[in-house]
């Protein structure tokens, strides 16, 4: 009997909205200074009325915590700063008694070298099974194509052991050796330690830095056919014992490499889209979407049941490494004044910051994320729009504090604030006692209020997490403008291309999005003659445009405006969401529409 996960639908990840958080930093409830289990359930009301839907845990393990926690010295057991097992347990209850599923790392690159495995492996002898868990050699001189990720702290990635003897391989820091996964063994070890977590009822797992699990000398040490093997055999153990989980791919690669992370349905459900994140910034500042339908355009299609997991920022720097150097040095240029704002090959600012803390520019990069194809994440604080601290080292100048008040520490801990795991943002413009949730909370036009709705808003079309996408050619760059279409019925997504699809086949929804990318208005002239005869209707405030005719269709956008507008066909106004449920059966007027609150399906903004 497969133990089945919390979600109902073996696609939720489809639909999800993920919300990535640390419980290190989210919310103290011992006034220690360092957020615990306890604190997280006691935040968990909030992440609910936000609507986000999975939460994603940054590494809760026990460690020395000189990678944030990516350095683990026990798989199977919770940090004691952060509470017991029993806390965890209580904490996954709550999420899934509230709907919302938890995602948590699984980090089987490599260990902290204050495992116990790795303490065994340096003061065994040389062949023997201990010594066999991780990488050694008598040399530096092989695997010299592999590049060094962490290229601002680490030289090389070996490092000689004295009670070894030995170099040991690290594609991290020298205090995170690789797991050997040619010795059988150690995946047997790692699964065990998945199952614990599966057991528990965890319903998804990240795979940090996946590409590096298997080196081989004369390649990268990447993305090796040894390494799909192996995902192959986790996804498997996965699907053998348990339904409606799904594994998520760290692959910071191009589109067409991390393609195969997707194998043939039978490797991760999900991976991230990293090349796309850097070409969002980078069409916002130029005001030019080309940068962003390019990606799109290299992207390949992935099986059926995968999804693209789309983020603006994360925990991480805001990594480079997937542009070219001409662009990299623009996007210094662009969003790094400050050379201290710059880590390895990425800027490590949180979203509000790099978008100078305006309100525009970042709702428009929030909708270009809840609209494009995939899964959102939204990075813990970027709700409210807070800020960083770029005096704090490596990248943990996006790991400050959740702002939640503006009483001490920020309503996060009632510890000395000397006390505290991080200091929290104290500036004029991002500091606590400006930017907090309970603030925004009571504004009606905050950006909390803003992401909320928008979230809801999403959470009623299944043609965002489900459906294709197709780009409108205008002649103006400034604007993109694309065609999300979900057709229950079919088969594929191929099936909804636009010289095959089926307009009116029952549950179809077919959403236009069109986004000004420039800081002045711009007008714009679409063809939608395919679609003539419907009637854009405006999705927040349930506005219907002018119908739509063979003739080019004119559009005027605001500065970094978006319009999100859902193609009804004309006199036959839907009423398949819950929201529009609500209408009456006869074609509302536009004034019954505006006036009648009771028919809106969202706050207004
Ligand atoms: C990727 C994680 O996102 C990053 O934070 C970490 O430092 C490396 N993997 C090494 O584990
Ligand atoms: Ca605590």
């Amino acid at each position: 009997m497969k133990k089945p996960g919390s979600a109902i639908d073996p696609l939720w990840y489809k639909d999800a909205v993920i919300y990535e958080l640390h419980v290190r930093t989210f919310q103290d409830s011992n006034a220690d200074g360092i957020g615990d289990f306890p604190g997280l359930i006691s935040r968990l009301d909030y992440l609910q009325d936000l609507g986000v839907t999975c939460l994603w845990l940054l590494p809760f393990y026990p460690s020395p915590l000189r990678d944030d926690g990516y350095d683990i010295s026990n798989y199977t057991a919770v940090n004691p700063s952060y509470g017991t097992i029993e806390d965890f347990k209580l904490f996954l209850a709550a999420a899934h008694q509230r709907n919302m599923q938890v995602l948590i790392e699984l980090v089987i690159n490599h260990t902290s070298d204050q495992h116990p495995w790795f303490q065994k492996a340096r003061h065994a002898p040389p062949g023997s099974p201990e010594r066999d868990f991780y990488v050694w050699s008598p040399t530096d001189q092989i695997y010299k194509d592999a590049p060094i990720i962490f290229s601002d702290t680490e030289k090389s990635n070996w490092t000689w052991d004295e009670t070894a003897k030995a170099f040991y391989w690290h594609r991290f820091f020298h205090h995170q050796p690789d797991l050997n996964f040619d010795n059988p063994a150690v995946l047997e070890e790692v699964l065990k330690a998945m199952r614990f977590w599966l057991d528990l009822g965890v319903d998804a797992f990240r795979l940090d830095a996946v590409p590096y699990l298997v080196e081989r000398d004369g390649t990268a040490c990447e993305s090796l056919p040894e390494t799909h093997h192996i995902i192959r055999t986790i996804r498997a153990a996965i699907d053998d014992g348990y339904t409606n989980r799904f594994i998520l791919a760290e692959a910071n690669q191009w589109p067409a490499d991390v393609r195969p992370y997707f194998g043939n349905g039978d490797e991760c459900n999900m991976a991230f889209h990293f090349p796309l994140m850097p070409r969002i910034y980078m069409a916002l500042r130029q005001e030019d979407r080309l940068p962003i339908t390019d990606i799109i355009a290299q992207t390949p299609p992935i099986p059926d049941s995968c999804q693209w997991g789309l983020f603006l920022r994360n925990h991480d720097e805001l990594t480079l490494e997937m542009v070219s150097s001409d662009e990299r040095d623009y996007m210094y240029f662009a969003y790094s004044a400050d050379p201290r704002m710059r880590v390895n090959s990425g800027i490590r600012r949180r979203l509000a910051p790099l978008l100078d803390n305006n309100r525009q520019r970042i709702q428009l990069l929030n909708s270009l994320l809840l609209s494009f194809p995939g899964t959102p994440i939204v990075y813990y604080g970027d709700e409210i729009a807070m800020g960083d601290n770029i005096y704090l080292g490596d990248r943990n100048a996006v790991r400050t504090p959740m702002q939640w008040s503006s009483d001490r520490n920020a309503g996060f801990s009632t510890a000395n604030p000397a006390r505290l795991c991080f200091p929290v943002v104290m500036d004029p413009i991002f500091g606590y006692q400006a930017v907090n949730v309970e603030a925004e909370l009571s504004d009606q036009s905050s950006l909390l209020h803003w992401t909320r709705n928008m979230i809801a808003l999403r959470k009623l079309f299944r043609v965002f997490g489900r459906g294709s996408m197709e780009f409108l050619n205008p002649e103006n760059r400034k604007v993109i403008a694309y065609i999300r279409h979900y057709d229950p019925t079919s088969r594929s997504k191929e099936d909804t291309a636009a010289h095959v699809r089926d307009l009116t086949s029952p549950g179809t929804e077919i959403v236009l999005c069109v986004a000004n990318l420039s800081r002045f208005a711009q007008p714009v002239s679409l063809d939608l003659s395919e679609f003539a005869g419907m009637v854009p209707v405006e999705m927040l405030g349930y506005v219907p445009f002018p119908t739509i005719t063979a003739a080019p269709y004119p559009l005027t956008l605001a500065p970094y405006s978006f319009f999100w507008l859902e193609l009804q066909p004309a006199h036959q106004p839907r009423n398949s969401t819950e929201a529009y449920t609500s209408i009456p059966d006869e074609e509302p007027t536009l004034d019954q529409l505006t006036l009648d609150a009771s028919t809106r399906p969202l706050n207004p903004l």
